[in-house]
């Protein structure tokens, strides 16, 4: 039996990718992740478990050990600036490890295009191909090139279809008439999973993606799938940076990601060679249109897998805060007591909140601590959730992201809207009583100041906030989701 390391299995194509090798039994399959509490019990039955990241060698030797073959979706995109400088040490790091511990073959999704039109972002993508692809007699390493990924929950896709949905008249810049080859995640999936079985005998890159398209064309077509009519009209003057900011404003995604987009839209990103069909005959790329019909039907069948804010887009893994919520100085506590409702009621109404469902009372309240949000660079209300009642540990959720889950005992958010401070809304039911704590650690005057001029908010949002869960739970409004996929 093949034995197969999967990294980023806690990001957007990782996630997907774990679930496809999870239904073959001729593969062992073994993760390394920053956070196993991110992953769902059901991860965790099928799959080995090893902690830790591509910073530490000791870590990634252990978990190669005995590996044939190695997945490599890791990338520091949302670090900051010395990006490629990470990426190029966990590469030369995973790369190391992989020929210390005898693994033969390498499988790596990076981006499609040139080095000479490169934005920072691919040229860092394409550094980490060549490093690991650099020692083809030891290694072989298939080099998958993708561009715009399109499925429930990408990043582009996100980008598309809130912008379609949202304005019925667009002025465009210039870059939306860039040609690049969108190929559907299933597609990307099935690559990913047959290259597994394949061993080539040199080194492999694997452009993959369907006939090039524009930008405005891909806006075009996701309106008809959408049964949407919109008008698109060029104009010469929108700049790059001025298009990123309007990306940040109407769209989820925050301002680096949308200006990683943008600047990889200025150059054409096309498939430079034929072996996706050579080596991989049986599989036929759907078109773009039904990769969008699909997406959509994920999102209305709340079957949406993963979403482009999975993942940390930092340094560290996001949720692992060296502070923690018992520290904090400052707390707003809410008790209600729920006697005669069953707490797993009162929980999944608990699940249910933001996204949506809102938060249940006062919800323009909290529209406007997301405008404020987004008007100071942070992700506000934008987000929404991945699924309507379901929640695992790493989801983001509005401003919030799930920090702990218990099923039926506690739900810990951790906030990510911008703030002079740490903040936490903890949820935690015993006996017949749930305990609601807002939890707040200040960073110095500003975040004292902030904490008192909120209050008012508080006053309104965080108790009436508790009594309406309760009250919802009362009227069996939402149902137990299943925790476990
Ligand atoms: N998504 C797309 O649209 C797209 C398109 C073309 C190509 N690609 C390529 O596909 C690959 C995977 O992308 P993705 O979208 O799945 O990324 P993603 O959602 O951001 O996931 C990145 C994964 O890497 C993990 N990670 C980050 N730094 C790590 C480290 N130092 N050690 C161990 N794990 C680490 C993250 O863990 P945490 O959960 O702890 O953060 C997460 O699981 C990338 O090479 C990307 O360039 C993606």
């Amino acid at each position: 039996m093949q034995r197969v390391l999967l990294t980023g299995a806690t990001g957007y194509i990782g996630r997907r990718l774990e679930r496809a090798i999870r239904e073959r039994n001729d593969i062992s399959l073994r993760l390394l992740v920053r956070n196993a509490k991110k992953l769902t019990a059901k991860t965790r039955r099928h799959a080995e478990v090893m902690e830790g990241d591509s910073f530490h060698p000791p870590i990634l030797r252990k978990a190669l050990a005995g590996c044939d073959t190695a997945i490599y979706l890791i990338h520091s995109m949302g670090t900051g600036r010395n990006f490629s400088q990470l990426d190029r040490t966990s590469a030369e790091n995973f790369y190391n490890a992989c020929l210390a511990e005898g693994v033969r073959k390498i499988i790596y999704l990076g981006g499609l295009g040139t080095r000479e039109s490169a934005s920072p972002h691919l040229a860092s993508r394409i550094e980490t191909g060549e490093i690991l692809s650099s020692r083809p007699n030891q290694i072989r390493t298939i080099w998958f090139r993708a561009s715009v990924i399109i499925g429930s929950g990408s990043t582009s896709f996100e980008i598309i279809r809130h912008l379609v949905e949202k304005l019925p008249v667009m002025i465009t810049p210039r870059w939306v008439n860039t040609l690049t080859q969108p190929i559907g995640i299933d597609d990307v999936i099935a690559y990913l999973t047959e290259a597994l079985f394949l061993n080539p005998s040199e080194n492999l890159q694997v452009d993959i993606g369907t006939p090039p398209m524009s930008f405005l064309q891909m806006m075009e077509q996701t309106a008809a799938v959408m049964g949407l009519r919109r008008w698109l009209l060029p104009v010469p003057f929108l700049s790059p940076r001025l298009s990123s900011y309007w990306l940040t404003l109407v769209t989820p995604v925050p301002f680096r990601v949308g200006s990683a987009l943008v600047e990889g839209m200025k150059s054409e990103t096309l498939v430079q060679n034929d072996h996706a069909r050579q080596y991989f005959p049986a599989i036929h790329p759907e078109s773009f249109q039904q990769a969008v019909q699909k997406a959509i039907s994920e999102l209305e069948h709340d079957l949406v897998v993963s979403r482009w804010c999975d993942s940390s887009a930092g340094a560290v893994c996001d949720i692992m805060e060296p502070a923690s919520p018992n520290q904090s100085v400052f707390r707003d506590v809410r008790t209600v007591s729920f006697a005669d409702i069953p707490a797993e009621q009162v929980f999944a109404a608990i699940t249910s909140l933001g996204g949506i469902h809102g938060w249940f009372s006062f919800n323009f309240l909290w529209k406007i601590r997301g405008l404020i949000d987004k008007a100071v660079g942070g992700y506000g209300l934008s987000r929404g959730r991945r699924q309507s009642t379901n929640l695992r540990i790493g989801d983001a959720l509005d401003f919030w992201k799930v920090a702990d889950l218990v099923p039926n005992k506690r739900l810990l958010l951790l906030a990510q809207m911008k703030l002079p401070g740490k903040a936490w809304l903890e949820f935690d039911l015993q006996h017949d009583t749930l305990t609601q704590t807002a939890h707040f650690i200040p960073h110095g005057l500003l975040g004292r100041l902030y904490w008192y001029s909120v209050l008012p908010f508080h006053f309104f949002v965080f108790k009436d906030l508790s009594k309406k869960i309760v009250q919802q739970a009362a009227q069996g409004q939402y149902s137990p989701p299943p925790f476990d996929e």
